[in-house]
């Protein structure tokens, strides 16, 4: 059998894909493999994909398309994961005939032993179970980052969105035990990380479907907050009709958790949110939205939202814009819709013309332009904690972030205070970024 020596992985898509590929690199590298960042450098080629949107799905095509010719001429292994992995299955191997082997999101426990399979046979191997059994050792993970982790809670999704394909592509909610969570947790605590982001299709369901456990989702950030040296919580992503009064408490009480939420409104008109399946009118998202702001005044809110779902008139689309303007939401992520395979909505003529989609699309990302303006100049002058990550390569400058997932960067000389919590003094801003000064510090001379 050959022997391989070096990897080269590329991920697409969300934390889950990220946290995935941690995961693989972390079998890889315990098989004894070294990985690389350059492709040419790698006789094993890994592509970490997303389906989500159709445009995710073209730009993986073109780049393994390209990528596995040059490399199959220096006999390379080349496998496909992830989501389009569970959504195209077998048929990669029609469309993609360099490549090796396409392994689901439910099988990366199975990556050795398909490597093992390709190497021995010879021949083109497919794993994609539809369920994702709770076996995985995600202590393996090697992260590249040493002050945040992503650490998955819950896999899979019930909710079914009709436009919407990763109850197809992840399979049902399956929930990792509590005690496996706030061991990792307890684990990366004594290793030096600083933050968690737990991760889930919908982290607000962890638990349902292990009533046995007794712990749902706001049972176990009251667990975590007990770890010491975690400074900080945070959760992605959540389904608004979950998020309880217990989880918002815990948002105010609990000292970990972060005042940031990601609360998906995707549409701002009721007749729209039925039809997207998304289980709650208008109405009931803005009470939401209102309770959480009573109950945790500074809180910041994150969204995503989808325009030009199938028969969405201006009329609709004119209430997402005001739903948009009026939550001021501090992250909002948009999206034209996209006829997704095997999803209901694709039995729904996409009627809503291209150009209109994109004029939409458009209008609503001036509009959340200015809202970010009027958001960087009221931080002028405001001293936010940052939780320190990185110097950056280019500017020399430290970075980090602050609780609400503002992007922070500051001079300081010292990378003694990579992995600490600073107070920074913000005096001016560079796109997104907020620029400050160092106030205070226990362990940094001030200069
Ligand atoms: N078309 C456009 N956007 C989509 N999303 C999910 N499916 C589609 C689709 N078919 C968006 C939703 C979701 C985010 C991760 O991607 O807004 O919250
Ligand atoms: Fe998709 Fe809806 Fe599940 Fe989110 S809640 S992953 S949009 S089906």
């Amino acid at each position: 059998m050959k022997d391989l020596k070096k990897f080269f992985v590329k991920t697409y898509g969300c934390q889950m894909n990220e946290l995935d590929t941690e995961l693989m690199v972390g079998q890889l590298v315990k098989r004894g493999l070294e990985r690389v960042y350059d492709e040419n450098a790698a006789d094993l080629l890994i592509f970490n994909t997303c389906s989500i949107r159709d445009l995710a799905e073209r730009k993986v095509m073109g780049k393994i398309g390209q990528l596995t010719r040059s490399s199959k001429k220096r006999n390379s292994i080349i496998g496909v994961t992830g989501c389009m992995a569970m959504a195209k299955k077998e048929s990669l191997f029609r469309k993609l005939p360099h490549i090796d082997f396409v392994l689901g999101t439910n099988n990366i426990t199975d990556l050795n032993s398909v490597l093992d399979e390709v190497m021995t046979t010879n021949k083109q191997t497919l794993r994609t179970d539809s369920q994702f059994e709770e076996n995985l050792d995600y202590l393996v993970a090697k992260r590249d980052d040493k002050v945040k982790a992503y650490v998955s809670i819950i896999r899979g999704c019930d909710k079914f969105c009709t436009y919407c394909v990763v109850p197809y592509t992840r399979g049902q909610e399956v929930s990792r035990p509590p005690e496996d969570i706030v061991n990792e947790c307890k684990k990366l605590a004594s290793e030096g990380y600083k933050e968690v982001t737990l991760l889930g299709q919908n982290v607000n369901s962890y638990g349902k479907d292990q009533k046995e456990w007794n712990c749902l989702f706001h049972d176990l950030l009251y667990r975590l907050d007990k770890i010491e040296g975690l400074e900080r919580v945070r959760f992605m992503t959540s389904h608004p009709i979950d998020i309880t009064r217990e989880l918002m408490e815990g948002i105010r009480d609990l000292d970990s958790l972060c005042e940031f939420v990601h609360f998906p409104i995707q549409a701002g008109s009721s007749r729209v949110l039925k039809k997207m399946h998304r289980i709650y009118t208008k109405e009931q998202y803005l009470e939401k939205v209102a309770m959480l702001k009573e109950i945790v005044p500074n809180v910041s809110l994150g969204t995503d939202i989808i325009v030009g779902f199938p028969t969405e008139t201006e009329e609709e689309f004119q209430e997402t814009y005001d739903a948009l303007k009026d939550i001021r939401y501090s992250v909002a992520f948009l999206f034209a819709y996209s006829a997704r395979k095997g999803t209901p909505a694709m039995r729904w003529k996409d009627d809503v013309p291209e150009e209109i989609k994109q004029e939409r699309l458009q209008r609503l990302m001036e509009l959340q332009d200015t809202i970010y303006a009027e958001q960087r100049q009221e931080l002028l002058g405001a001293e936010m904690e940052v939780l320190v990550d990185k110097r950056g390569s280019r500017d020399g400058k430290l970075k980090g972030r602050t609780r609400c997932w503002k992007n922070v960067v500051f001079e300081h000389p010292d990378d003694a205070a990579i992995g600490t919590l600073q107070t920074v003094k913000i005096h001016s801003y560079n796109h997104q970024t907020m620029v400050g000064e160092l106030i205070k510090s226990p362990e940094l001379a001030l200069i």
